[in-house]
């Protein structure tokens, strides 16, 4: 929303929340103080804040007055019910829904934001029209394909736009208005149009291709790691077959973020419930390889300390789920701590942009332990150094560029020896870590 009040300084842009302190947030007289981390973002708030973006808790008032409303609320995956850990809540649309439709009094532009399922906008509409004051309401996917940490660069130039809509007439023109606000900066042929739910699904589906590669190179690295090939090697081999292409083929320790594993897991839901067993199986795998990388990671490095962390202090150099965000949602290493805290370890936590207070929620938030407990086991801390000082091992969660500058030379010393590395972003420089007396582990190579 911000990019689109940059760009159109002719649109007002409101956008509303119930949070105060998040709308409070996003208005902070320091630009810098938003609540989202994202290179480029404050900027783009600066400039366009008070102007034609405003944010605001003011609801009601928010959709009176507004033509068309995006709805961007969240759609976690299910903790209860039917379908539970598959399926996405949809409680937050349906809410939004029957809000816009108690007070609009004249037509509007409903837009889906959020991931939806397939078929959502058929939910959304029978709400709309059966609980509004017979205003019409135009219903449009867009969904959004920019990804965390590159965001505004993303939307500022994406590969695509994609509107779904209504191919009646009046569905027709609702999507002209939305092309129309991307036209301003936007290539006309990058801005897809088709029908609700071609949309709708190619957003599932983008996620779910991306995260296979993800998945595939992973599920390569572990044979990588018993056979001496290398997986950067390979994933550049392949990597240059022009039919595969290079992006999105680094190993790591697993994806994570906030779509990925959601928007599979409700295309596996979506195909189960059609009865397409082996569609959905096919698609499930890609997350049970992803648990599976990082889980593994987790056991090499136990492994690797000779089957005990038992009160070994291992540092973790990154909590966000990859770099240039604070986003921690879903992120591995998450998962690998709370292996590793099973095993009683002592982890110390150092992301530079991360707070505490998330760290240990992510953690709370499995219901692993007690919340006590997760406070006694793992530290958070601001400095690196004091983060690996008198560690066992460092375990490389993020691929942050500032990991990159360290002086290990300095990290090595603090450390108990053996010095362990575990990089599950294969972001070091293995040969010179080694050099300097560390024991280095990388994903997909055999050590
Ligand atoms: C993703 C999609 O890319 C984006 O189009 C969509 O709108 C939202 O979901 P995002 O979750 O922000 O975006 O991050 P992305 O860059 O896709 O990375 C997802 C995860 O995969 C991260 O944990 C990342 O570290 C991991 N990843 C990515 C790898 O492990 N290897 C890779 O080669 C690429």
């Amino acid at each position: 929303m911000a990019v689109i009040a940059k760009q159109c300084p002719d649109i007002s842009v409101t956008v509303v929340d119930l949070n105060e302190a998040r709308i409070a947030a996003w208005n902070d007289e320091d630009v810098n103080n938003i609540p989202v981390y994202e290179p480029g973002l404050s900027k783009v708030v600066a400039e366009a804040r008070g102007r034609n973006l405003f944010f605001s808790t003011e609801v009601e008032k928010a959709i009176d007055e507004a033509q068309m409303i995006f709805i961007s609320v969240n759609t976690p995956t299910k903790t209860y019910g039917a379908g539970k850990g598959q399926a996405a809540d949809l409680k937050w649309i349906e809410l939004c829904a029957r809000q816009i439709a108690r007070i609009a009094k004249d037509d509007k532009i409903v837009v889906e934001k959020s991931t939806l399922p397939v078929r959502t906008a058929s939910t959304l509409r029978d709400i709309l029209t059966h609980t509004g004051h017979g205003v019409n309401f135009q219903i449009l996917s867009n969904p959004e394909f920019l990804a965390e940490g590159t965001a505004v660069e993303d939307l500022f130039e994406p590969d695509r736009v994609l509107i779904g809509g209504d191919e009646s007439p009046e569905g027709k023109e609702a999507i002209d208005s939305l092309v129309e606000i991307y036209a301003r900066w936007v290539p006309r042929e990058r801005i897809l149009t088709t029908n609700i739910w071609s949309s709708e699904l190619s957003k599932l589906t983008a996620n779910a291709f991306l995260a296979q590669r993800v998945s595939s190179i992973n599920a390569l690295s572990e044979l990588c790691e018993f056979t001496e090939a290398n997986v950067n090697e390979v994933a550049r081999a392949i990597g240059t077959d022009s039919r595969i292409g290079p992006k999105f083929l680094k190993a790591s320790v697993g994806f994570g973020g906030s779509c990925f594993q959601k928007d599979i897991l409700n295309l596996v839901y979506i195909a189960r419930t059609y009865g397409l067993t082996e569609v959905a199986d096919y698609w499930e795998q890609v997350i049970i390889m992803n648990d599976h990388q990082k889980r593994r990671f987790a056991n090499k490095i136990i492994k690797t300390l000779y089957n005990t962390v038992n009160s070994k202090k291992i540092a973790f150099l990154g909590w966000a789920f990859k770099k240039d965000t604070n986003d921690t949602r879903e992120s591995a290493a998450i998962y690998v701590a709370d292996h590793l805290l099973y095993e009683q370890a002592n982890i110390s936590v150092y992301d530079p942009k991360v707070t505490d207070q998330q760290v240990y929620a992510d953690l709370d938030y499995l219901a692993t332990r007690s919340s006590d407990t997760n406070k006694q086991l793992l530290k958070v801390e601001t400095d690196p150094y004091e983060a690996c000082k008198g560690a066992h091992a460092i375990a490389v969660l993020t691929e942050w560029d500032e990991f990159k500058t360290y002086d290990w030379e300095r990290i090595y010393e603090g450390m108990l020896k053996p010095a362990n590395v575990f990089d599950g972003r294969n972001i070091l420089d293995a040969e010179k870590l080694r050099a300097i007396g560390f024991k280095v582990n990388t994903i997909g190579t055999s050590s």
